[in-house]
């Protein structure tokens, strides 16, 4: 693997009684695509969460270009070129969709001019020029998911955090998805996203890491992970998830 940009050691967390992560290390690489895939409940948005700084670790360690993010708010973490998007979309429904985008570019660019210059250039390669000046409201799901994606963008991150991204969307949507998500990482920002629609894990992801009940229990290669016996019980027991293999 290259240098890490992203290193998580024995991280864990509890709310009450249900420990949600537990001792949970992995790595993503600088320019890697990183799937981090398990049934509902393993606790993968409540790791995203932690990485991101929305929540914190009761123990273990984040580092981020070798920098811990321990102790550090969303808005620092994303200063660093850490930043996520949320599984349950939050857009401002009565601003525009290039507002949206704005709000994430302001942090790069002081300058109004400057971040809608950048807000109007991510819009335009995400194919979503021509809403950019609708309420977000307005949006398909599939245009949501997209708008989540230019908010995260126009941050300038180095490494780009996906929660579900895909869900909800026809074949079609998601193939058009995962090209963006590959075009994105050929500029050079490395990706860890949670995802259930295997087929975008599998011709996506370079690694796999796989959550139940809190803890990694494989990685590898997609591949390999989606046919490991641990893996492929896990997810018999979620009724609602469909087996990776
Ligand atoms: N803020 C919270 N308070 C209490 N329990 C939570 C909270 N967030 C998540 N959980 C619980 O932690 C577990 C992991 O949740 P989550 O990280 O959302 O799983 P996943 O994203 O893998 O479906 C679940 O049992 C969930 O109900
Ligand atoms: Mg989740």
């Amino acid at each position: 693997m290259t240098a890490p940009l992203l290193e998580v050691a024995a991280l864990s967390r509890r709310f009450g009684g249900l420990q949600a992560v537990r001792d949970l290390s992995f790595r993503v690489g600088e320019r890697e695509i990183v799937a981090l895939i398990g049934p509902n409940g393993a606790g993968k948005t409540t790791a995203f969460s932690l990485i991101a700084g929305a929540l914190a670790p009761d123990a273990g360690e984040i580092r981020f270009r070798g920098r811990s993010l321990v102790g550090l708010a969303p808005h620092q973490v994303c200063a660093l070129g850490l930043v996520r998007t949320f599984q349950v979309m939050r857009p401002f429904p009565r601003l525009s969709v290039v507002r949206n985008v704005m709000i994430g570019a302001l942090g790069r660019h002081a300058g109004r001019r400057a971040a809608e210059a950048k807000a109007r250039a991510v819009l335009d390669e995400l194919g979503l020029a021509a809403k950019a000046e609708h309420p977000a409201g307005s949006l398909t799901l599939a245009e949501r998911k997209r708008l989540e994606l230019a908010r995260a963008l126009a941050t300038e991150p180095a490494l780009l955090l996906l929660d579900e991204v895909m869900s909800g969307l026809t074949d079609h949507e998601t193939e058009r998805l995962v090209e963006e998500v590959r075009a994105i990482n050929a500029r050079g920002v490395a990706i860890l996203l949670i995802e259930h629609v295997m087929r975008a894990v599998m011709s996506l992801a370079q690694r796999v890491v796989v959550l139940n009940y809190g803890e990694r229990i494989a990685e590898g290669r997609p591949a390999d992970v989606a046919n490991d016996p641990l893996v492929i019980e896990a997810y018999l027991g979620d009724e609602g998830v469909a087996a990776p293999a």
